[in-house]
C-alpha cells in the first residue's frame, strides 16, 4: 500500500489524514495516510528518513513549508511563486517533487462558490507566506487585478514588487487602501483563529459580492460576521474547501486521479 503523511508541529488536529482517507474511498484507492511532528529544527532529517522508509509522498504545513521548499529536488512554477511548498512527491527516479497546492485550492473554491473569477477586483488581507502562495493561482485564473492590504504597509510592498511582472497589483498598508470597489475579499491572516478582526476600514465590503476567510470555524468565523454586518447581501465563505482543495490536488499530484471535493467538504463540515 502507498504510504503518506502530513508534516506538521503541531499536527494533531489535522483534517488531512481525514480528508485523503475519504478521498481514497470515493475513488476506490488504497491508500496508508499518517501524522509526522518532527521538532521544529528536524525537518530535515525526519523526511530524509520518511522516504528512506518508502513513503512516496507528503502534506507539510506550518512550520514546515519553507523546510521543504528547500529540500525538493525540483520545483513546480507555482512552488516557486510561492516560495513555499506543501506538497513532496517521490517520483519513481527516486528525485522529489515539490509543489504548492494552496493558491489552487483557492481558487477552486472561489469559482465552485462564485463561478468564474475573470476579470473580478480582489483585495487580499495579509501579506505573508498564505497570500504569496494565491497570487499566482489568482492571476493565473484571470482576475483583473490585486490589492494587497497588510498591517505591516511595507511587506505589502514587498510582495506586489515581486509580483509586478506577472499582472496588475497594488499594495498598501490598513490606513491607505484605495477608496475603489472590490468584487471579492479574501482575509489571508489568522487573524479569526482567535476571534480577531484585521483593523482595516469596513467600507471595503461596501460594493463586494463575497468575502472569504482563509480559516475555518464550526461556526461563521469573526471576519465573515463582520463582513455581513456592513453588507447585508455579500456572500461569506470560511476557508474549509480551500483546505479540502488543496488536498484534493495534491492526491492528484500524488494519484493522478481527481477525488470530488463537494461530498468530502460537506462530510469534514459535518463533524468539525
Ligand atoms: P502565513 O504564512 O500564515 O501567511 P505569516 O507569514 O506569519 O503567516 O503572515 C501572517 C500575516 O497575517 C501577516 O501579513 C500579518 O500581518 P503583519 O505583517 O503586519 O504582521 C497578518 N496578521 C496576523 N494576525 C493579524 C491580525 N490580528 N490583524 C491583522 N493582520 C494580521
Amino acid at each position: 500500500m502507498d504510504r503518506y503523511a502530513v508534516f506538521g508541529n503541531p499536527i494533531e488536529h489535522s483534517k488531512s489524514p481525514l480528508i485523503h482517507s475519504l478521498f481514497a474511498k470515493q475513488t476506490h484507492q488504497a491508500i496508508d495516510y499518517g501524522r509526522q511532528q518532527p521538532g521544529n529544527d528536524q525537518f530535515n532529517d525526519a523526511i530524509k528518513a520518511f522516504f528512506a522508509q518508502g513513503y512516496i509522498g507528503a502534506n507539510v504545513t506550518s512550520p514546515f513549508k519553507l523546510d521543504a521548499f528547500r529540500f525538493a529536488d525540483e520545483l513546480t512554477p507555482r512552488a516557486k511563486a510561492a516560495q513555499a511548498v506543501n506538497t513532496l512527491y517521490k517520483r519513481p527516479d527516486g528525485s522529489v517533487l515539490g509543489d504548492n497546492t494552496d493558491g489552487e485550492g483557492l481558487v477552486h473554491d472561489l469559482q465552485r462558490l462564485w463561478g468564474a473569477l475573470e476579470g473580478k477586483r480582489v483585495l487580499l488581507i495579509g501579506a505573508g507566506g498564505a497570500t504569496r502562495g494565491v497570487i499566482l493561482p489568482l492571476l493565473t485564473a484571470k482576475v483583473c487585478s490585486i490589492h494587497i492590504a497588510n498591517r505591516t504597509a511595507s511587506k505589502a510592498h514587498e510582495l506586489a514588487a515581486m509580483f509586478e511582472k506577472e499582472g496588475n497589483i497594488s499594495s498598501s498598508g490598513f490606513d491607505d487602501v484605495p477608496e475603489v470597489t472590490f468584487d471579492g475579499i479574501i482575509n489571508c491572516t489568522s487573524s479569526s483563529l482567535n476571534g480577531d478582526l484585521p483593523q482595516i476600514s469596513a467600507n471595503i465590503f461596501s460594493e463586494a459580492a463575497f468575502a472569504y476567510d482563509m480559516t475555518y470555524k464550526a461556526q461563521q468565523t469573526s471576519f465573515m460576521q463582520w463582513a455581513k454586518k456592513h453588507n447585508a447581501g455579500i456572500e461569506v465563505s470560511d476557508g474549509l474547501g480551500m483546505l479540502v482543495g488543496q488536498a484534493a490536488e495534491s492526491f492528484y499530484l500524488w494519484r493522478n486521479v481527481k477525488p470530488q471535493i463537494e461530498p468530502v467538504i460537506k462530510t469534514v463540515r459535518a463533524m468539525l
